[in-house]
């Protein structure tokens, strides 16, 4: 067979021991593989090149993708041509002779690879991964736990600068729609207090709630705070608008300072100095963890196990420990958010 594979949306460590898994497990079925270049960019365009296992060999240990990765959509018309891209995706399938597609990536990737499937017929497959964690039908995503390991060790930090000075420190990390790794990073972190993108409905009360309980731990005489917010959090509302949405209409949040904001909201409420930490993309870079490497090797793997059975419209997704094929269209339909026995549960080591 002759197998096509990408990367798309935003990379993240475990991508690359992926791309290993899809190669290694292919050369069992005297498959060919092809790389297309930055997600759905490659497609469109035509830009592959061949994976071998000299290419893959070595990077199992190597953050970001060798593949690059985009956040092109095509199922939005080229701004400048105006062009149909679904069509040029289908043209590189004829071209390139593609029995199977193997599409890595998150909800807005496989819900391309999902819709190909679907609406065009094209034998298209899913491997999941997302920092966020927030993927649908898998129990974990690679590059969650590289990135909330990252976000852990910043906490630790920021707490022994925090604890000489008597400050509050605010840590914003990743997380736009999902709070799963600020959730993680505050009770594997022992932070004092967390601030998640599901509690925007409710964001006066939490920051009360926050308020007093900050104020109540420096009463019984612990000298400094951790709060982690995730990027995410609404504080005030802001206004979309058009040029702040990427082509799969998620809002650019690189200029919103949340951390400054809630960090301002203590300060403002306590008179307590406070300081803020932005960690951002050094979360999605660097060696994947073992977690990571080893998820990301079982769903390559997996994927290219799952062409084989003609189970196309699959996703290669982790359910308690097994690596199992599971609906892609069920998996994009909706998104993993954190509940509210997790935000309960975070609560009580809040102390
Ligand atoms: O979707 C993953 C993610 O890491 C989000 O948590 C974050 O908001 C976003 O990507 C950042 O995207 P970009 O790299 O395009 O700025």
């Amino acid at each position: 067979m002759r197998l096509g594979v990408l990367t798309g949306g935003g990379d993240c460590p475990g991508l690359n021991p992926a791309i290993r898994g899809v190669v290694m497990r292919a050369l069992d079925y005297h498959d060919e593989v092809i790389g297309f270049r930055e997600g759905w960019a490659g497609i469109i365009k035509g830009d592959a090149i061949p994976l071998t296992l000299e290419d893959v060999e070595e990077i199992i240990g190597k953050g970001g993708t060798i593949l690059g990765s985009s956040r092109t959509n095509p199922y939005k018309k080229d701004k400048e041509t105006g062009k149909d891209r679904v069509a040029e995706v289908i043209a590189t399938f004829k071209k390139f002779e593609l029995d199977a597609l193997i599409g890595i990536g998150g909800d807005d990737t496989l819900g391309v690879a999902s819709k190909l499937y679907s609406q065009e017929g094209l034998p298209c497959v899913g491997v999941p991964k997302t920092m966020d964690n927030d993927l649908y039908c898998t129990d974990f995503t690679f590059g969650f736990d590289t990135s909330v390991t990252l976000a852990v060790d910043a906490v630790e930090r920021l707490r022994d600068t925090a604890k000489s000075h008597r400050r509050a420190m605010v840590l914003e990390v990743m997380g736009r729609h999902a709070g799963w790794v600020a959730l993680y990073t505050a009770i594997a972190g022992g932070a004092d207090w967390v601030l998640l993108p599901e509690q925007n409905d409710r964001i006066e009360k939490e920051l009360e709630d926050m308020l007093a309980h900050l104020q109540e731990i420096r009463k019984r005489g612990k000298r400094y705070a951790i709060v982690v917010v995730s990027e995410g959090v609404e504080l005030p509302k802001k206004t979309e608008t058009e040029e702040e949405l990427d082509e799969f209409g998620h809002m650019l949040l690189k200029e919103r300072g949340i951390a400054d904001a809630v960090a301002n909201y203590i300060k403002d409420n306590t008179g307590w100095d406070t300081r803020t930490a932005v960690i951002g993309h050094m979360q999605r870079g660097g060696p994947p963890t073992l977690f990571d490497r080893m998820l990301g090797t079982r769903v390559g793997a997996k994927a290219v196990d799952l062409v084989h059975e003609k189970k196309f419209g699959q996703m290669a997704a982790l359910v308690g420990n097994e690596i199992v094929g599971v609906d892609l269209k069920e998996a994009v339909g909706k998104q993993k958010l954190v509940t509210e026995d997790w935000i309960k549960f975070a609560k009580i080591f809040f102390k």
